[in-house]
């Protein structure tokens, strides 16, 4: 008998191959969470469809995304793994929560208007829900805990808030109030070193990709602009091919360019060779273990449609205490 663990949830937009910047701050934490609390992991198709222009690739996004996930060390025996479409009735929350959402609430958060700010032809309703939506991932599945990194901190609050209102309006306890668990920050930038890595600014990393095309990637990199010439001393405090080394070196390594980069004693080249090397070393084993699963795509999508089975079971029971909770009449 294992004893009755922390329940919690955590979703992520199925965009493709995960980067270095994904991994670190994300993916590492799902896979060390898994060792204190029970998990359930979402692939949160709907909410990709909020900003996809064509799901052409969202079939095999998914899968991608599994694959990550399975070979960083997600373990589907131990936490739920699945695609949230496959469990429709978050859906049918979804719709139930939307009536004690004050409009306002929605129209003023930051994610909203910066997405609207960055896509204004293409502000659908959807969109506007789309914290409604994260709302019901959470809430279907009574999660206690949340791991949220700062651009997501909002959206937890609203969750927070809609369950106060839910509860309110309809003078029950279903609910419950999720906490937030703040991942350990790690603001990764990417090859460009000003903006954090993402792939809609080309400037990212890919954890799969192959040591050639990664050791191309971090030579490109962008380093203490400051420093022009071979000769210059640099700053490694500025420099984001330095923050890589703090997460990938070892500490010799980490100390060595520390002082070396200072005095010019080591030039950006080297620097970035060394880099280089080390990423590729610290991913073989994930890369060898993501080869070993896409050679079995149908194990993988068992995995997760047996997730989604797990996730259904608990989904039923929260969606009749919700059903009964709002007062709709019972149907057979
Ligand atoms: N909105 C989250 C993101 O963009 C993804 C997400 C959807 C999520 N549902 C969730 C995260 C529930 C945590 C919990 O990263």
């Amino acid at each position: 008998m294992t004893q009755k663990r922390v329940r919690v949830f955590s979703g992520a937009r199925p965009t493709g191959k995960q980067h270095l910047g994904n991994y670190l701050g994300a993916i590492l934490n799902y896979v060390e969470m898994q060792k204190d609390f029970d998990c359930i992991y979402s692939i949160v198709d709907i909410h990709a469809l909020t900003t996809v222009e064509t799901t052409l690739q969202l079939k095999e996004n998914c899968l991608d995304m599994a694959l990550d996930w399975l070979a960083a060390g997600v373990d589907p025996e131990q936490s739920i793994v699945f695609i949230q479409s496959h469990v429709p009735q978050v859906m049918e929350l979804h719709t139930l929560l939307s009536m004690v959402v004050p409009m306002g609430k929605l129209t003023d958060l930051p994610t909203f208007k910066e997405k609207v700010r960055m896509h204004p032809q293409n502000v659908n309703y959807g969109l506007l829900g789309y914290p409604v939506l994260m709302s019901a991932d959470i809430l279907l599945y009574k999660a206690e805990l949340v791991p949220v990194g700062i651009d997501q901190a909002p959206h937890l609050e609203f969750t927070r808030e809609v369950v106060r209102s839910f509860n309110y309006q309809y003078n029950t306890q279903v609910l419950l109030e999720p906490q937030m668990k703040n991942t350990p920050v790690m603001k990764v930038l990417g090859t460009d070193g000003v903006n954090k890595m993402s792939k809609s600014l080309n400037n990212e990393i890919e954890i799969a990709a192959d040591a050639p095309t990664t050791k191309k990637l971090v030579m490109s990199m962008v380093t203490d602009t400051n420093r022009k010439l071979r000769s210059d001393p640099g700053n490694p405090d500025i420099c984001n091919v330095f923050s890589f080394h703090k997460m990938f070196s070892s500490q010799e390594e980490i100390g060595m360019i520390d002082v070396e980069c200072r005095r010019a004693g080591i030039g950006c080249v080297d620097c970035k060779k060394t880099l280089a090397t080390n990423i590729n070393n610290a991913m073989a084993p994930f890369r060898e273990r993501r080869h070993e699963w896409m050679k079995k795509p149908k194990q993988v999508w068992e995995i997760l449609y047996n997730g989604a089975d797990r996730a259904r079971t608990i989904a039923d029971v929260t969606m009749a205490e919700v059903r009964d909770a709002i007062g709709l009449p019972r149907y057979r």
